[in-house]
């Protein structure tokens, strides 16, 4: 079942396809700025793993900074989650929280009212949705994987934590603000979500456009005739890799770019490659670099599409900026 046919959302509502395993969902109504403040300032964006420490406080304007909704980077619509919250009724939500490994309530909003209310029904009709966070993380999403299952835009966490999330980062427990939005799944249910752990879970997202994976990720393509495994390393590497990296300029700002003006390829032996992506601790004294979802199915030879891939890419350079 699908949030949008539920009919009576303002009560206690159940999700799932199945009756058995359903979890509850309960609505919830708040008061215009008593959760999110209303505040203006917009505060200096933080750099992943570096945004708050234990001791910062959550920013307390999550609610008044705007998130900006484009179509192949053209300006659409401007809204801030509390104006969200007054378009889109509010749900408590409990998922599996990838990064805390536990399980965490949320105050969400289904994803697919939010894009109506930004786009009308068209967005379904696009490919991929690329989410910018205030830190440098870029993930895309194809459009199918939130019409498969359930996506929301948590905008707030009961309870005294704020609206934030105890993570591992750099061998460390760090407190990250998620403010504006956080993209959470529904994955208590869903088991195939739950295997693909932190894949499109996006925090301090502050930036949501509609693109094809043609124009995003034009420069990051290998060259038409390449063999079927570097292609599926390509698609591996959207997936896991091009929100933290960079291609020929293109991509997430968190890692380094991996292809110019070199490859990791030419100045890496392929086993300490291998290493980065299977297990960045056996490279760094805690990185900032995740390990590959540990929990895929065919995570071997992902990594072996993925290092075939950057080999494909390594004569295929374009100089970031040029057309
Ligand atoms: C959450 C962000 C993130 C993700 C996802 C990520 N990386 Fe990284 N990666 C980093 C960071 C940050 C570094 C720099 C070293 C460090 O601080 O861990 C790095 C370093 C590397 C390096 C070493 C580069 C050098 O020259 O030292 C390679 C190679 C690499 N990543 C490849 C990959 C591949 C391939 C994937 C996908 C399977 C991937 N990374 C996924 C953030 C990420």
């Amino acid at each position: 079942m699908r949030l949008a046919d539920r009919r009576d959302e303002s009560t206690v509502i159940t999700a799932g396809s199945s009756g058995a395993a359903a979890m509850v969902v309960v609505v919830v109504a708040f008061g215009a700025c008593s959760l999110l403040g209303c505040s203006r300032s917009e505060p200096e964006p933080a750099p992943r793993g570096e945004s708050a420490d234990v001791a910062t406080p959550p920013a307390e304007d999550s609610g008044a900074r705007s998130i900006e909704f484009l179509i192949e980077s053209r300006p659409v619509k401007s809204l801030t989650a509390e104006a969200l919250k007054k378009k889109v009724k509010p749900l408590r939500l409990e998922v599996f929280e990838p990064y805390e490994h536990a399980n965490v309530v949320f105050t969400a909003l289904p994803l697919e009212r939010v894009l109506d209310e930004a786009y009308g029904p068209s967005w379904r009709t696009h490919e991929a949705i690329l989410f910018s966070c205030r830190d440098g993380y870029e993930p895309t999403i194809p459009v199918r994987r939130v019409l498969d299952h359930q996506a929301f835009l948590a905008i707030a966490r009961p309870g005294d934590v704020g609206f934030t999330i105890l993570k591992d980062e750099e061998g460390q427990k760090r407190r990250i603000d998620l403010s504006p939005v956080y993209v959470i799944w529904e994955n208590l249910d869903n088991a195939r979500v739950r295997t693909e752990g932190d894949y499109g879970w996006p925090y301090q997202v502050v930036r949501i456009d509609l693109v094809s994976f043609q124009s995003r990720f034009q420069e990051m393509a290998p060259p038409a005739n390449s063999s079927a495994t570097v292609l599926a390393g390509f698609d591996a590497f959207i997936a896991h890799c091009s929100k933290c990296h960079a291609i020929n300029g293109h991509g997430g700002a968190i890692g380094p770019e991996l292809n110019y003006p070199a490859n990791p390829t030419e100045y890496l032996k392929e086993a300490w490659l291998r290493k980065w992506i299977d297990e960045p601790t056996l490279m760094r004294i805690a990185p900032r670099m995740p390990p590959l979802n540990p929990d895929l199915p065919d995570r071997a030879r992902i990594i072996d599409e993925i290092v075939a891939y950057l080999g494909a890419m390594a004569s295929h350079k374009v100089e970031p900026g040029t057309p």
